[in-house]
């Protein structure tokens, strides 16, 4: 077994993690028309999964932009810096949310951008700006903004804490950071099962190859603290979901979260972390939480902090 994975490998296990991110985000927009909710969701690999059946998604989106965003807004005239935006699924809520305030948005990747463009277009908001950057190679100087937000990118970076710091330089004396990450060690489940977790741990352990961590969440307060911030507060933002709540028991068990795993079969066996019937066997035990007696639970975890004095 090779000790760590191949270079495609890595490349298919962040970009299969990056399409869960992206599915919990669409999960979360509230307000954007089918179309758009449509094709997000489109980008998690889902067997027999037709975009247009999603209308019913409206209600749970609202639930979940709520889970994640219903305490972020900027005042009027505040510049604010979201770095990492992918395909803008945070920018669109951000800038709706604060029509007053200025937004640049940034991502190392250009087609993402354009992605994001168009979709901020689609959305008629007039109040964001996109650039192409490196969160390490920003070109702005210090007291460029007001406020930073990152959803969802720390878990890709290898160097977290020294990103946040660079966030923190760019801000204004009274300026604020907001962090939104995942934590995949969050999950629970009913009906309990060893193979479910086993074929969970082999997207952390991947992801962790791949130079990221999938588990960053729970890590926020320490990260942010060591990155110089000032009153950190994290909070914890969990997802329940029971077959009272049908629209996220397909929308977030069955097509984020166990599609999600699904999508990393060959990487795990690929790279020897199970072996083919331990996995199937995970993902149908996932499937098995989906049914009338079952419980999934996800935990996502929301950092706002003040930039440091001396920074
Ligand atoms: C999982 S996506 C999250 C996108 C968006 N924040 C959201 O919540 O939908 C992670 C994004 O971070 C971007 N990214 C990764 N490393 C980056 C870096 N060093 N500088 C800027 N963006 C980066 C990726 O291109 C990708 O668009």
């Amino acid at each position: 077994m090779p000790p760590f994975p191949a270079k495609e490998v890595v490349a298919l296990v962040a970009a299969v993690y990056w399409r869960f991110c992206c599915a919990c985000v669409a999960l979360a927009l509230r307000g954007v028309r089918s179309e758009i909710m449509a094709t997000m969701l489109s980008e998690v690999y889902v067997h027999g999964y037709h975009p247009r059946e999603n209308e019913r998604l409206h209600d749970q989106a609202s639930t979940l932009v709520d889970l994640l965003h219903f305490d972020t807004a900027y005042p009027a005239g505040s510049k604010v810096l979201e770095v990492g935006c992918g395909v803008g699924a945070q920018t669109v809520t951000l800038a709706r949310q604060s029509p007053g305030a200025r937004f640049t948005a940034v991502d190392v990747s250009a087609e993402s951008i354009a992605e994001a463009k168009r979709r901020i277009d689609h959305a008629d908001l007039t109040n964001v700006e996109f650039r192409q950057a490196d969160i390490f190679a920003l070109p702005w100087g210090p007291d460029s903004f007001d406020h930073a937000f990152v959803c969802f990118v720390l878990e890709h970076l290898s160097r977290p804490v020294e990103a946040l710091a660079l966030l923190n330089a760019l801000l204004k004396p009274s300026g604020t950071i907001t962090v939104v990450e995942g934590d995949h060690g969050s999950t629970y489940f009913h009906p309990e099962s060893r193979a479910a977790r086993a074929a969970i741990q082999c997207q952390v352990t991947l992801q962790e190859q791949a130079g990221g961590n999938s588990s960053i969440g729970r890590q926020l307060y320490p990260l942010m603290t060591a990155a110089g911030f000032d009153e950190v507060r994290v909070s914890p933002r969990m997802v329940y979901v029971d077959s009272s709540r049908p629209d996220l028991v397909d929308g977030f068990t069955r097509k984020t979260f166990t599609a999600m795993i699904e999508g990393i079969r060959e990487a795990a066996l690929s790279a020897g972390l199970i072996d083919p019937a331990g996995f199937d066997a995970g993902v149908r035990d996932l499937h098995r939480t989906t049914e009338a007696d079952g419980v999934f639970c996800y935990t996502f975890f929301k950092g706002v902090a003040a930039k440091a004095r001396h920074a």
